[in-house]
């Protein structure tokens, strides 16, 4: 009977991960994961690189999102740990089309998470805003 509870509990587990956005939807384990990487500029331009090779075609290049694929330049994704979006990137979802990048690197996943965080500061504000 333990095996059948369990399914049950499975079923219910699945049934409540279809709501909300994907990040919402991550383990809460997975933001202990931190960032090994230093949020220093060349990482972030390295991410900027791979972004654009990897995710853009989805995301759209200014990450404004395109049909199913969300926008990325959003506080939810800004606010999100670097180890949420790390397990984005290794599982995926792959149901409703967001492809696992597991096949990546690990350092080169960082580089891209670095990258899709650093642009809080700008993400509400004119382009050619600079921090004083
Ligand atoms: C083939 C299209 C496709 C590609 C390529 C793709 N994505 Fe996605 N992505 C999606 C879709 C569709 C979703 C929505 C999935 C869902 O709602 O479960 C998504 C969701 C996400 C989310 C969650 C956003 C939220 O608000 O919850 C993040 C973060 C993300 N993608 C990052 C990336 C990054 C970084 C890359 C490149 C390494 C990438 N994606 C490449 C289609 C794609």
């Amino acid at each position: 009977m333990k095996s059948l509870w369990q399914a049950g509990t499975c079923i219910l587990v699945a049934a409540a991960a279809l709501a909300g956005s994907l990040v919402e939807r991550v383990p809460a384990q997975a933001a202990n994961c931190s960032n090994p990487l230093e949020n220093s500029e060349p990482v972030r331009r390295a991410g900027a690189k791979l972004y654009a090779r990897e995710c853009a075609a989805c995301h759209g290049s200014n990450r404004d999102g395109i049909g199913k694929a969300p926008p990325l330049n959003q506080a939810e994704v800004y606010a999100a740990p670097p180890g949420v979006l790390f397990w984005v990137l290794r599982n995926g979802s792959l149901q409703r089309g967001m492809p696992s990048f597991a096949h990546l690197p690990e350092p080169q996943r960082w580089q891209i998470i670095t990258f899709i965080r650093s642009q809080n500061r700008s993400s509400k504000s004119q382009p050619d805003d600079n921090p004083k």
